[in-house]
């Protein structure tokens, strides 16, 4: 059976970017926080190969306060228009400033003010208030470079387990486990 996981996530991803209307690379970032209470979430996969897989937050966010309590998340990808689910599972790891700094400067000016006006996840009292700290955010970086805000950076999720599901007739789908093991990944399959 395969050993790479890598090469056979590619060739999905590949499909499902061909095959999905949008968001190919959305997925469920599910996370806990120190007491073990799970919570649940989409984000944006901008980055991924046999290191980990990478996607953008503020650091404040729930998520943030969830990871920086407990460092161990799992993604899931469902892809419905091929029928496939991809789940991963792993401790996670904050990446240097330096990737964060390099992604942010390729995103719009206008994702680039959104970041420093969302306290993402904090209460707010109507839009207007984010409006007008978009505005305020505008005007403080008028005629420059919007820096990345500090509190904003990219996660990696190590994976330890990948598994494949696909779709079959008669509900007999298929499930291939991959399973990081000393040396290598090891492959089996599970019943559905
Ligand atoms: C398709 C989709 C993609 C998203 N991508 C991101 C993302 O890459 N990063 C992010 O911080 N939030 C993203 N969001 C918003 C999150 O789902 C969430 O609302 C936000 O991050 C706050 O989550 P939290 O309060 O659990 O930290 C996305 C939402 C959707 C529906």
């Amino acid at each position: 059976m395969a050993d790479d996981p890598f090469a056979l996530f590619d060739a999905w991803f590949a499909e499902a970017r061909a095959a999905e209307p949008n968001d190919a690379e959305a997925m469920a970032l599910a996370t806990a926080d120190a007491d073990g209470r799970p919570s649940v979430r989409m984000v944006l996969l901008k980055g991924h190969g046999p290191d980990g897989f990478d996607f953008y937050t503020n650091f404040d966010s729930r998520k943030g306060g969830e990871l920086a309590a407990n460092p161990q998340a799992a993604l899931l990808f469902h892809w419905k228009s091929l029928r496939r689910q991809v789940r991963i599972e792993g401790p996670v790891d904050l990446l240097p400033a330096a990737t964060a700094d390099s992604y942010f400067a390729t995103r719009g000016r206008d994702s680039q003010l959104g970041a420093w006006a969302s306290d993402q996840s904090r209460p707010l009292a109507d839009r207007e208030t984010f409006e007008a700290r978009y505005d305020t955010m505008r005007d403080r970086f008028a005629g420059e470079d919007v820096p990345r805000p500090p509190r904003w950076g990219c996660f990696r999720v190590i994976p330890e387990r990948i598994e494949f599901w696909s779709d079959r007739p008669h509900r007999l789908h298929e499930r291939r486990l991959f399973t990081r093991a000393a040396g290598g990944w090891t492959e089996g399959l599970l019943y559905p």
